[in-house]
């Protein structure tokens, strides 16, 4: 939420992705990539990155669907992502990586939590200069997701591609001849094949593995933060080249997300680049996905956002407590983009909504109706009139939202307008 308008400050982050954001800005309908931002994406959608071989960032982050998951039966459900090893999932929906390096590094501004990356802003950016960056070093190791057993193994298998073609830009060409220069262990491919293992290294050599592991989430936030990611090619980019003119109701929409529907007031939306986030963290009060396959295996399970992540960082229990609950504000660029018309998304950080029409309609009538008993899902929830209490009842924004007082043309309008919103729009 925002009093003020928290504009973030592109001075605070890393050099190459001032590099990246001032491409996005000049160079929307080019896909040039530079070198850097090429490996980052032969990076990105390499399989062979995974235990299994059979996963890529691009499983849970693909771009016809505006960098989010791709399965419209697991969106349409618990919305929660398999990792390369059958049967592990994560506990979270996956959301946009396009538009992700833009968060300034995780901080405090006026008694708000800023920034960072993950729905709870723990990729905080202070390890490489850039929440993305420190963002990709994360699920290569998780176990849930690429689940590979030890960094070097990404090092040895960006070093030594499976298929050298996908890698038009190799490391080396980036990062230098001696990048690669690494005595690897004979039984390289077995140990980096199975869980709990260590590839053998000299201390050397290790401090070399760390180094280019590095570099590997650099080329990935660089891709991240290129052109061809962080596109700014919407139909609502174009009003303001003079190549596209919004529609009555869509223009509607637009008024009403920054007034009434008060929307901007965390959506922010400021004319030509918004970034549809100011960054921060809320409680919308958002119900349990009671399809979250996790569930299964403990019904008492609740996501404490940023809170949980402050508890495990050491923060004082009235520091954690008072942000119990809270997520990061989400961008809204692509929240529409799909491979078709009737491919099913899912919105908020359990993937609860599987509609824009849905979570617009609980944003402007959470508090009206009456509270659902027992486990709904959002269209059980709609089809009976009523909502699910909060996942987390700590810590509702009950200021900006919940009772809206909108108009069934009012919500349609804001809908339209969300419609705006993906990329790659061509007259
Ligand atoms: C198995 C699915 C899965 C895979 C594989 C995966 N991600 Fe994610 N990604 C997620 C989920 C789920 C989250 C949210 C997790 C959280 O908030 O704790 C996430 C969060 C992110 C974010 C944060 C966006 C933001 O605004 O905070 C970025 C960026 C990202 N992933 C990039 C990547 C990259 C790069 C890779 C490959 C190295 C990758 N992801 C692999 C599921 C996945
Ligand atoms: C008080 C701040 C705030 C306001 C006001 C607000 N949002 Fe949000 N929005 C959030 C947060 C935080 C989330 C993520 C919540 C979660 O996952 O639990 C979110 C999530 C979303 C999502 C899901 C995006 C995704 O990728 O999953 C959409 C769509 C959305 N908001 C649209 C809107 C619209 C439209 C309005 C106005 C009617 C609005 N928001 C008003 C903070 C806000």
């Amino acid at each position: 939420m925002s009093r003020s308008l928290i504009r973030p400050s592109l001075i605070a982050l890393g050099a190459i992705l001032i590099v990246g954001v001032a491409v996005g800005v000049g160079a929307a309908v080019s896909s040039e990539l530079t070198p850097n931002e090429q490996l980052g994406k032969s990076i990105f959608f390499d399989d062979n990155l995974s235990i299994n071989q059979n996963q890529s960032c691009a499983a849970c982050h693909a771009p016809e669907v505006g960098w989010t998951g791709p399965l419209a039966d697991v969106n349409e459900h618990g919305a929660v992502y398999e990792g390369s090893i059958p049967a592990r999932f994560g506990d979270r929906k996956p959301p946009s990586s396009a538009y992700a390096t833009v968060s300034p590094i995780f901080h405090m501004d006026k008694g708000l939590f800023v920034g960072g990356n993950f729905w709870d802003g723990r990729a905080t950016g202070e390890k490489l200069g850039n929440p993305a960056a420190d963002q990709a070093q994360g699920p290569f190791l998780n176990p849930k997701e690429q689940a590979l057993p030890d960094s070097a193994c990404v090092v040895w298998r960006v070093c030594n591609p499976v298929l050298p073609d996908d890698y038009p830009v190799s490391f080396v060409d980036v990062w230098g001849a001696d990048a690669c220069a690494i005595e690897w262990p004979a039984d390289t491919a077995e140990v980096c094949g199975a869980e709990g293992t260590t590839v053998d290294l000299s201390p050397g050599d290790r401090t070399k593995t760390d180094m280019a592991y590095g570099n590997i989430a650099l080329s990935i936030a660089a891709f991240e933060g290129s052109a061809e990611s962080n596109a700014f090619s919407s139909k609502l980019d174009a009003t303001f080249s003079g190549d596209a003119k919004l529609s009555k109701l869509e223009q509607r929409g637009y008024a009403l997300f920054r007034g009434k529907g008060q929307c901007a007031r965390c959506h922010t939306a400021n004319g030509q680049e918004a970034l549809f986030t100011d960054f921060t963290f809320d409680n919308l009060g958002v119900p349990k996905n009671p399809e979250n396959p996790f569930y299964a295996t403990d019904r008492d399970f609740v996501d404490p956002g940023l809170g949980g992540f402050l508890k495990n960082s050491g923060s004082e229990e009235d520091v954690y407590e008072a942000e119990w609950g809270k997520m990061k504000v989400p961008t809204l660029r692509n929240v529409d983009l799909r491979p078709s018309a009737d491919f099913v998304k899912a919105y908020s950080h359990n993937g609860y909504f599987k509609s824009l029409e849905g979570i617009v309609h609980f944003y402007n009538t959470r508090d009206v109706k009456p509270t659902c008993v027992g486990d709904f899902t959002e269209a059980q929830a709609l089809a009976a009139d009523c909502w699910p209490p909060p996942e987390v009842p700590e810590n509702v924004n009950a200021d900006e939202l919940g009772d809206l007082g909108l108009t069934p043309e009012e919500e349609a309008a804001i809908v339209a307008f969300l419609e705006t919103l993906s990329d790659g729009y061509a007259p």
